[in-house]
Order: C-alpha cells, then structure tokens, then sequence
C-alpha cells in the first residue's frame, strides 16, 4: 500500500494532484466561510440580546427579578445587553459591573476584510476577556443595541466550525482524489498500459504478436488513446506483412540462387554444343548457334542479376567528386554497345559536378537509356540543372510510355512490362542506388510521345564548401 501510493504511476501522481488541489481550493474558501460564521454569530447573539431586553423592559413595575433577569442573560449568552433609542431613556440588563475597557467592535462598520481577519484572530486566541458589540437593532435601524459576552463562547463556537469545515475538506479532498483517480486509471492508464504491453509484446517477436486490438483498449470510442490504438494497429498489421513479404522474398533468394548453380549446370553442355555450332562453315548454322548461345547467356544471366538481387545489401559507395558528363558518356558507350540504333544526346553543361559513386552511377543511367530503347524510343536526350545543393537530371526519350500494368509499382522489384529476357530489376535497382547518394529517382511524365525520368544528386561542393 505504501509502495503503491508513492509509486510513480501517472494514476497514482494525479491522485496527489487532485488531493493538493482540493485541499488548496478549501483553504482557500474557508477563510471567507470563518468570517461568514463569525458575523452570524454575533448577528444572532444581537438579535436575542434584543429579544431579552424586551422581555425584561415588559416586567410590571420596571423592577426585574434578579433571578430571571440571570435567566435571561444566560439565555442570550451575553453579560449586559443595552438598547438605546434616540429621544427615549436607555434600557439595560446587566448582572454586574462591566468595566469600560472592553473593547468596542461596531458591527454596522465591519468590512468583509476585517470579519475574516477577526474570525482568524478568534481561532488562535487564547484566555478569556469580554468583547463589546454595537450594533443596530434589528427593530428600528436609528436604536442601538450593545451586548457584551464572553470571548470565550464566541472562540469555541468558532473552533468547533473550524473542525467541521476541516474534517468535511479532507474528505471532499479524498473523495474527489479517489474519483479521479478510478477515472483516469479506467480511462488513461489501463489503456495506456495495454498499449505499452502491445508494444513490448510486438517488438519481442513482431512476426507473431498479434497486433493490439483497439476496440479491447479503450473505453471511449473517439478519444485520443483510441486513434492511438488504431494506428498502432495499422502500424503493426503493416509491419508485419512487410516482415512476411521479406521471410518469403529471402527464402526465394535462397532458392535462386541454388537452382541458378544448378541451371548453369544443366545448361553449360548446350553452351559448348551451340559454341561449336558457331564456328560451322554453314553460315546457316553458324548463325543458328549464335542465337542459341545468346539465348542461354541471356538466361543465365537473368539468374545471375536475379541472385545478386536478393543477396545484395544496401550498396557501399565509394564517393568522389564526379564529372556528370563523363558519367553518362560511359553510360551511353555502354549502351551504344547493345543497342547501336538508338541516338542518345548528353546536354549536360560542362563543369556539372556530382557527389557519387561513378561505377554506380553509371549503371543507373545505362539502366535508364537501355529501358528506354528496349521500349522503342529511337532518341534520348539527357539534361542537367542546378537546383540549390542538388544536380537534377532529366533523362527523356520518345519511345510510346510505360505500360499501365507497371506504372502502379513502377520501382518496385521484379515489375515488368511483358518484355522478353528481362528481370524488372533494373529500375528497382536504379532507384536504391540514387537514394543511397541522398537523392531520389522518380517519373516526371510518361505518355504516347515518350517518357521523362528525373534523378536528383549531391552536388559536389569541393574543398572549399562552395559549388563547383
Ligand atoms: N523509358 C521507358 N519507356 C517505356 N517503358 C519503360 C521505360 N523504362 C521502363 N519501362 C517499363 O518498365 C519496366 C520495368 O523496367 P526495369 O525495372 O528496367 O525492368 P526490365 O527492364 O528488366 O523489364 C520495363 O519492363 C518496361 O516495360
Ligand atoms: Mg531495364
């Protein structure tokens, strides 16, 4: 119980807080509340101190019993009452002789202020004394009553109001720390906690953990911590596919990559026989070995590029500054080398440099002149600009647009356009390739007159921090 209430737990701190607040909040009113009792006090001893002198002036004869004349006293709690009205003699009711010290307080003059002040003087006064009260009658407002009493009785009464008060804020201070506590604690924190525990739970074992369920979590539909639990959800459900997809995508690697041995296995006598077909006089055959041994290079090195696909890693660069011409002429020699037809123009200003890796680089732009040939187009013009700290390139060609089927998931792994021979790599791999220099490739437009691809890079900023 000890270790519970001085735990650290958001329920357990906001218990404290409502309890200091409350309590803060009842002191606060109970100064106000003391002087309020105080002044009903006197009111009420003024009014049967009026009650009494009436009573006694009403005795045939004038003369008072001093018996009942105690009685009375006694009755309104005070020593002497006195009434005086203007133009008439005053009357009094006293048992002994008050001295004139006593002090005079004069209710018709009290401010708030002043009723709180004495109220408080009250509760920490100590021994006996008498007070003197003027006030007006309660019959006529011009008359003046006075009664003195002891301030003993008025101390008292005053204290015993003071415990109440006090014992009833505790309690209000408790109740009111209790409720919120079991309101936060049914709302905030046992939520909370199933949150946490999801959370723990998923980052144990994400593949199997199953994702939180936000209608179990929290009690209120619409609030904050629900949209948190649906999104967590959201988050953990996708997440966990993502994991699936890549168990499975590194298991068919795995696969590849042993029927790729195998394969090649399998298909290097067919290499040897097409190969010596190659050198036959038959110029028929001849030819006719070439193609096959085309065909079986082609296919092995789709598995090849394939495997290397999935055993890949993110790619480590070695980065230099670079001049982009020099990169994409190196692209375009490459190119030029399977596809000599396609007329390929570099209008990349002299003097634009990158910041990259330039064997990587290279291959990112013959990826993207040779889709573009393998798609048709018979022209390719490669651009650059200065964009801030970034070179952007565009590379356009005017070949007939992407495929609809591959727009959708255009740099994702093995999506391909239906062409023969290739692996839908190439793109995907471009695409990594240019994030890992810190910039991005992406589609600018693609339609019946052609296709445009932009690829942001570093710009190399040289010894001095500046642009080159
Ligand atoms: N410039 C382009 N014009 C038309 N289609 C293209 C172009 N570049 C890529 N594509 C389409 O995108 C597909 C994916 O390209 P890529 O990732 O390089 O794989 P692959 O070339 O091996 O098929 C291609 O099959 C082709 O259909
Ligand atoms: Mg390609």
């Amino acid at each position: 119980m000890i270790r519970f209430l001085l735990g650290h737990s958001l329920s357990v701190r906001l218990l404290w807080l409502t309890i200091v607040v409350v309590l803060m909040v009842e002191v606060l009113a109970f100064v106000p509340a003391m002087g309020r009792a105080r002044h009903d006090w006197l009111v009420q001893h003024v009014r049967s101190g009026q009650i009494a002198i009436l009573t006694a002036a009403a005795v045939p004869g004038g003369e008072i019993d001093p018996g009942l004349r105690d009685t009375l006293l006694s009755l309104c709690g005070a020593v002497s009452v006195r009434l005086d009205v203007p133009g008439q003699p005053s009357l009094v009711l006293r048992s002994g002789a008050v001295g004139a010290a006593v002090p005079v307080e004069n209710l018709r003059r009290e401010t708030a202020l002043e009723e709180m002040r004495r109220a408080l003087g009250a509760l920490v006064h100590q021994g006996g004394g008498l007070l003197r009260v003027e006030a007006a009658s309660p019959l006529a407002p011009e008359a003046t009553i006075e009664i003195v009493f002891n301030q003993n009785t008025l101390d008292a009464d005053l204290r015993a109001v003071a415990d109440d008060i006090g014992t009833v804020s505790v309690l209000v201070a408790l109740t009111a720390g209790v409720l919120m506590y079991l309101a936060l604690h049914a709302l905030l924190v046992r939520p909370m906690h199933r949150i946490i525990g999801s959370i723990v739970a998923f980052r144990t074992d994400p593949e199997r953990a199953n994702p939180i369920d936000p209608e179990a979590v929290a009690p209120l539909a619409n609030d904050e911590i629900a949209a948190a639990s649906r999104e967590l959800a959201a988050l953990q459900r996708e997440l966990r596919g993502a994991l699936w997809r890549n168990a499975r995508l590194a298991a068919l690697g795995a696969a590849m990559s042993r029927t790729s041995h195998d394969l090649r296995g399998i298909l290097s006598p067919a290499l040897l026989a097409a190969e010596r077909l190659q050198t036959h006089d038959d110029p028929k055959v001849s030819h006719a070995g070439e193609v096959l041994v085309r065909a079986v290079e082609g296919a092995t090195d789709l598995i090849r590029r394939t495997v290397e696909f999935a055993r890949e890693g993110p790619p480590a660069l070695r980065r230099a500054p670079l001049e982009l011409s020099r990169v994409v002429e190196e692209a375009i020699e490459q190119v030029h080398a399977t596809a000599p037809g396609l007329h390929i123009e570099s209008e990349i200003p002299p003097a634009t440099r990158v910041d990259g890796d330039a064997g990587e680089l290279v291959r990112v732009f013959a990826n993207l002149l040779r889709n573009a040939g393998e798609a048709g187009a018979g022209h390719v013009v490669v651009s650059a600009i200065a964009i801030g700290g970034e070179i952007a390139v565009t590379v356009s060609d005017d070949g007939p647009g992407l495929p609809a089927a591959v727009r959708e998931a255009l740099f994702h792994p093995f999506v391909t356009g239906g062409r023969r021979g290739g692996s839908g790599l190439g793109l995907a791999i471009a695409h990594d390739l240019v994030r890992a220099h810190g910039g991005d490739l992406v589609l600018l437009q693609s339609g019946a007159a052609g296709t445009s691809f932009r690829l942001t890079l570093p710009r190399d900023t040289g010894a001095d921090g500046k642009p080159a």
